[in-house]
């Protein structure tokens, strides 16, 4: 039996290139390898943003797009919602009980989202505790592998934690120990420089990008602050240039002529950006034009996606029913 991967993303918007080289590209990779379940995590996109329902609810075909833009093959990857699956939530309360305020308080994904949402003073419980309710997530299909972004491995580490003491607690192996699979070994930053690209950062190019908002995004890209004009030497180490080269460009000669020639002081900003764009353009383009096609059958795309809801239900429903039975809690 193939093994089994789940992950997702909270629908709060249009996915950006950070997601195709941290998870997205990684997904499509191992779908055919792997029984692949993605998704769509519109009660945890809640915790964050529960008074705008709205938006939760139009990015759902936004990421279903995106997805299919990118390769995600709806025939073999099983893509549902996650409001759905009801089971979700009793797996949560149940695996709730083996974890600590403490564990919560010291996870750094947490930490780092607390800060960056200004919930440091006044913290909505049903945030704080979304690690354990994707502990649940992971848990609901018993999951061997979780594809994420790096950003997001202390939460699979929480995960694995849970697991492993709800089966020592009660003697018995039904959940999984579910491993991080990470994509790229970096996270890519923004266009700004920041180390991390975020719609609310204002710094992401989307899939969903024309080509002319892509050229326009790349020009902006920061560069050696303190290289002022092309004959003077610069640094290729860390600039956020380079590390876009490195990443979208595969001709790697061409990349390391640039570097080159950038260190000497022999080259212009312009012709390293545009040498970019092109590269860019090169990934970017076909899946700009499946985006499109997928804009027109979004509703096709959601009905599929239902369909599945209740697959994933039944597979969970059996894992409520093996908790229950370690736990003495089962009647019926
Ligand atoms: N927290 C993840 C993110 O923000 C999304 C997510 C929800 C997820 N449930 C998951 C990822 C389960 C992996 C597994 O990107």
């Amino acid at each position: 039996m193939k093994k089994r991967i789940l992950t997702g993303d909270r629908p709060t918007g249009k996915m950006h290139i950070g997601h195709l080289i941290g998870s997205l590209r990684n997904r499509v990779k191992l779908q055919y390898e792997y029984d692949q379940f993605v998704m769509v995590a519109n009660v945890q996109a809640l915790t964050d943003n529960f008074h705008n329902p709205e938006k939760v609810k139009e990015s759902i075909g936004d990421l279903l797009c995106d997805y299919y833009a990118v390769g995600i093959d709806y025939d073999v990857t099983t893509v549902f919602i996650q409001s759905e699956v009801p089971q979700i939530h009793e797996i949560f309360i149940y695996l709730a009980n083996f974890a600590t305020v403490q564990q919560l308080s010291h996870n750094p994904t947490i930490k780092t989202e607390l800060a960056q949402k200004g919930f440091e003073k006044s913290t909505p419980l049903g945030f704080y505790i979304y690690p354990i309710h994707q502990a649940a997530d992971i848990c609901c299909v018993k999951a061997d592998l979780v594809p994420v972004g790096r950003d997001q491995a202390p939460m699979v580490e929480d995960c694995r934690e849970l697991a492993r003491k709800f089966n020592q607690t009660y003697g018995v192996s039904v959940l999984h120990e579910a491993q991080a699979l990470f994509g790229a070994s970096r996270n890519l930053p923004g266009i700004d420089g920041n180390a991390k690209m975020g719609k609310s950062l204002n710094n992401a190019i989307y899939l969903a990008d024309t080509t002319e908002e892509l050229r326009k995004k790349v020009f902006m890209i920061k560069t050696d602050p303190n290289r002022i004009r092309a004959t003077d030497p610069g640094t290729v180490e860390g600039n956020t240039i380079f590390i876009y080269h490195d990443t979208f460009n595969e001709n790697t000669a061409e990349v390391e002529d640039l570097k080159e020639r950038y260190r000497r002081g022999t080259i212009g900003d312009v012709e390293v950006k545009q040498k970019l764009y092109d590269a860019m353009e090169r990934q970017l383009g076909p899946i700009r034009e499946r985006r499109r096609e997928a804009e027109g059958k979004k509703a096709e795309l959601l009905e599929r996606v239902i369909e599945n809801n209740n697959r994933v239900r039944a597979i969970a429903q059996e894992v409520v029913d093996q908790m229950k039975d370690a736990m003495k809690i089962r009647f019926s």
